[in-house]
């Protein structure tokens, strides 16, 4: 395997699925606090309320990093930390939390990767504005991250505006499986169109008024699968294609054409919202690099018959695209049930640099779950190696032929709260007793450790 010598590794995390210390120092609640709140959404009723008590940790877990050989660590900021109302006044001890842990991170030449919105909202700012579904929380968002421009900025020399948008709003408008709840086919459009508007926003202000002193990058990341096509029927690869530009393009057509795809226009009538000119104009190059979260492949064919509110396989709302969606039985599979398809991985890489020109991308996200188990002090988790290095492989392939890839970060840095599944999905190449608060590296941190030091 090749990369360039200035690759960023790092691994990530989020906010609300490691923090911990819900009520601590002034924090809000986010609509995650709430959504915990209610029995059966999450597996086992289980919330974040203490997680990995990264808050109190910040040392040790730095410490675990330095040792892995980290360049980089991509975490998020939780909102209400910072503005516990989401907007007005500001909590200094959110603010310095951060701080230390930014600082804590330059002490040991790891890079901070901030990302602004990890899905954890305010909850008064979904109780007060109905979330993403109200138009001036673009504003309120910018607001916000000038909060974080102006605090972290002189340190952060990489922000993620959003993680993952098609999440928020399929999952939490669409389907309803994740906060805020809401099932619903035309609300995930509005949502998502309110976070493009908001990202741009952001980006804008960044721009104008921090990116040429601080001197750093902005960005988004949006997740995608690879979808393959079932045969090599002309209706077999539409599908396919579509199911992408559902997924992936409905998100990063506007920022790099300044408009949706057109068989999301043609397909969803009046419930996809238009851009106005100025907001095209803001859309338009509003990202210093293509982050992009993948974890698998699915196969799509011409839908003869779909599944109306079909939720089979990140879908997204497979009536509005008209695409099935199935596995190879030969795949094998993660705890999420999701196929291990390397090449998928490349073929995605591959589809995003022909569509937008060879934008630098940044995987920001890659990583799988197992059933790992601590015995004798030590977790085995081969099969994550395994992972990481057919990955690794079609990634440095990519690279080969021509993917303009630029960086790695594994999901995720230790064991943490995955969301609907609660506790029960590890995706950590850290393993966290949840009783004792306790991390232990499994095999594939010191894999991964001596990866980076072999290819850096
Ligand atoms: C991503 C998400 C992460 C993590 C991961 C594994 O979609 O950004 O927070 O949960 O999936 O499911």
């Amino acid at each position: 395997m090749k990369f360039p010598k200035d690759f960023v590794w790092g691994s990530a995390t989020s906010s609300y699925q490691i923090e911990g210390a819900w009520n601590v120092d002034g924090r809000g609640p986010s609509i995650w606090d709430a959504f915990c709140q209610i029995p059966g959404k999450v597996f086992n009723n289980e919330t974040g309320n203490v997680a990995c008590d990264h808050y109190h940790k910040i040392k040790e877990d730095v410490v675990l990093m330095k040792a892995m050989g980290l360049k980089a660590y991509r975490f998020s900021i939780s909102w209400s930390r910072i503005l516990p109302q989401g907007r007005g006044e500001v909590n200094e001890k959110g603010i310095k939390f951060y701080s230390d842990l930014i600082d804590e991170l330059l002490a040991n030449n790891i890079e901070p990767w901030v990302t602004l919105y990890h899905w954890d909202l305010p909850l008064a700012l979904q109780l007060e504005m109905d979330g993403w579904l109200n138009k001036d929380i673009s504003d309120v968002f910018a607001e916000y991250a000038q909060i974080c421009f102006e605090h972290f900025g002189d340190r952060v020399k990489h922000w993620i505006t959003f993680n993952e948008a098609w999440v928020v709003s399929i999952l939490g408008y669409g389907q309803g499986v994740f906060a805020p709840g809401r099932i619903s086919n035309a609300e995930p459009y509005l949502a998502g169109h309110h976070i493009l508007i908001a990202h741009a926003k952001a980006v804008k202000l960044y721009r104008e008024k921090y990116q040429f002193l601080q001197k750093g990058k902005i960005g988004i990341t949006n997740n995608c699968d690879w979808r393959e096509p079932l045969t090599n029927s002309k209706e077999d690869k539409e599908a396919a294609e579509r199911a992408l530009e559902f997924f992936l393009a409905w998100f990063t057509d506007p920022i790099y054409f300044g408009h949706y795809p057109k068989s999301m226009v043609e397909r969803l009538g009046e419930r996809l919202p238009e851009f106005t000119r100025e907001e095209k104009e803001m859309l338009m190059g509003s990202t210093d690099f293509f982050g992009l979260n993948h974890y698998t492949t699915m196969l799509a064919s011409e839908a003869k018959e779909v599944e109306q509110g079909s939720v089979y396989g990140n879908g997204g709302l497979s009536e509005d695209q008209d695409v099935n969606l199935s596995m190879d039985p030969d795949w094998e599979l993660t705890e999420m049930k999701w196929a291990v398809v390397p090449w998928g991985c490349r073929k995605l890489l591959e589809w995003i640099s022909e569509r937008y020109n060879y934008p630098e991308i940044i995987i920001t996200e890659n990583g799988c779950a197992y059933d790992d188990r601590l015995i004798n002090g030590e977790v085995n988790d081969i099969k994550r190696v395994e992972f990481f290095e057919g990955y690794l492989k079609e990634c440095s392939r990519a690279i080969e032929k021509g993917v303009n890839l630029k960086g790695y970060f594994m999901w995720s840095f230790m064991d943490n709260f995955e969301w609907a599944s609660g506790y029960s999905k590890r995706f950590g190449v850290h393993y966290v007793d949840f009783n004792t608060l306790e991390r232990t590296p499994k095999t594939s941190a010191i894999w991964f450790g001596n990866f980076i030091r072999t290819n850096s």
